[in-house]
């Protein structure tokens, strides 16, 4: 077999054990630790149980880019770890925003499940006119008087499913309507479940996809930001994490690198774009999520709406993957943007557009422990 044979066949093997594939416990600094850990907390602070549970929540590039200030003894103030941002291919922080609103959600969830209300106040010292700032992006306060969330038993395994997707196998409409159900007014919820509905649908989404990775400062931010490798993932226990059997050999050997996947022409780019060609082949239904209006407190309630459609789609059996190339505000995207807010949007704003259907289960994604997100006063 020749070198550039066996590479190939190779990294089709680690990109797809970086999307979910074999995953090798890590012992020093478990990258998947908060998993195990959000169910078993014994922690006396119903604030840090819950905490445990919300770094677990769906986000852009698995930035994690949530700060916590606790603040007396029921309240926390939830910020933008402004570092955290993907300024190229998320230029307004749209995308980082929605990742926050899935966590509060997912934070509220975790204290209703312990019977306790948590109170989500979205932006109290005001919503930033662009970009996020130093300000809070949300009081979160708990209180009696939580009821639990069917949704919620669904949180240890929900996923975002990058992978091929069964095309014999239909969405069935009662799961459609479960889905609906959990996205509240005034969002709305859009499906589209043919084969003829959702072609012209996959094929922007592909379009716009195949756009940034042409587009080398928005695909050079996702390769920066690549942690590669079982150290570099436990060091680094974010981004995109690409690890599993096999991987540590070819990293120690140099042909696994941020250089091999960074343009067309390198080894790992064109197995990147196949595929992701067999994923996007591979959708039986497309799903998104619209906001009435645009800007931070839009986007913020988008996230706890996507986690909630996330959660539904777990529960129904379903698996979910995030496709937001085409929603993505950055100039090489204004093409496929106005196609797809025409299609979609209804007059407002199209915030999160995903694939549905069906595929085996999918391992969790790296997460930095909740205590390394609590920062002082
Ligand atoms: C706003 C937002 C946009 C996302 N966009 C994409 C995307 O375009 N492609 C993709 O594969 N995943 C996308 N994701 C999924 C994240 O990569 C995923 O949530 C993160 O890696 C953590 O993995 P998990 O959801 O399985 O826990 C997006 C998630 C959010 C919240």
């Amino acid at each position: 077999m020749t070198t550039r044979r066996r590479f190939l066949l190779t990294t089709a093997g680690v990109l797809l054990a970086g999307s979910g594939g074999l995953i090798r416990a890590v012992a020093a600094g478990d990258p998947l630790g908060p998993w195990t850990a959000a169910p078993t907390a014994l922690d006396p602070d119903p604030r840090l149980r819950a905490l445990g549970w919300a770094v677990l929540a769906p986000n852009p590039h698995n930035r994690q880019p949530w700060l916590v200030r606790l603040s007396g003894t029921d309240s926390l103030l939830l910020f933008c770890d402004l570092d955290r941002r993907l300024p190229v291919t998320d230029p307004l922080d749209r995308q980082i925003t929605i990742g926050l609103g899935a966590f509060a959600e997912l934070f509220r969830m975790a204290a209703a499940a312990e019977g306790l209300a948590a109170r989500i106040e979205p932006f109290p010292d005001g919503v930033p006119a662009q970009r996020l700032d130093a300000r809070p992006v949300a009081r979160i306060t708990l209180g009696p008087g939580g009821v639990a969330d069917p949704l919620f038993v669904a949180a240890p395994t929900r996923r975002s499913a990058k992978r091929p997707f069964d095309t014999a196998r239909p969405v069935p409409a009662g799961a459609l309507a479960a889905l609906a159900a959990a996205v509240p007014a005034p969002l709305r919820f859009g499906a589209a479940t043919t084969p003829e509905t959702v072609a012209p649908l996959r094929d922007l989404a592909w379009a716009a996809w195949q756009t940034e990775a042409m587009t080398p400062e928005a695909h050079g931010e996702s390769v920066a930001l690549m942690r590669l490798g079982a150290a570099a993932v436990a060091a680094q226990p974010d981004g995109i994490s690409v690890w599993g059997p096999g991987i540590e050999e070819m990293v120690a050997r140099g042909e696994l690198t941020r250089d091999a996947m960074a343009a067309p022409g390198r080894p790992g780019f064109q197995v990147m774009l196949d595929r992701y060609r067999a994923i996007f082949d591979a959708t039986p239904a497309m799903v998104w999520i619209t906001s009435p209006g645009s800007g931070h407190a839009a986007a913020f309630a988008a996230g706890q709406a996507w986690l909630r459609l996330n959660l539904a789609a777990t529960a129904a059996g379903l698996s979910l993957h995030p496709i937001s190339q085409a929603l993505q505000e950055y100039p090489a995207m204004a093409p496929h943007y106005a196609a797809a807010q025409a299609r979609l949007g209804e007059g407002g704003t199209v915030q999160m557009l995903g694939r549905l259907g069906t595929a085996p289960p999918v391992p969790p994604t790296p997460r930095w422990p909740a205590a390394t997100r609590i920062v002082g006063a």
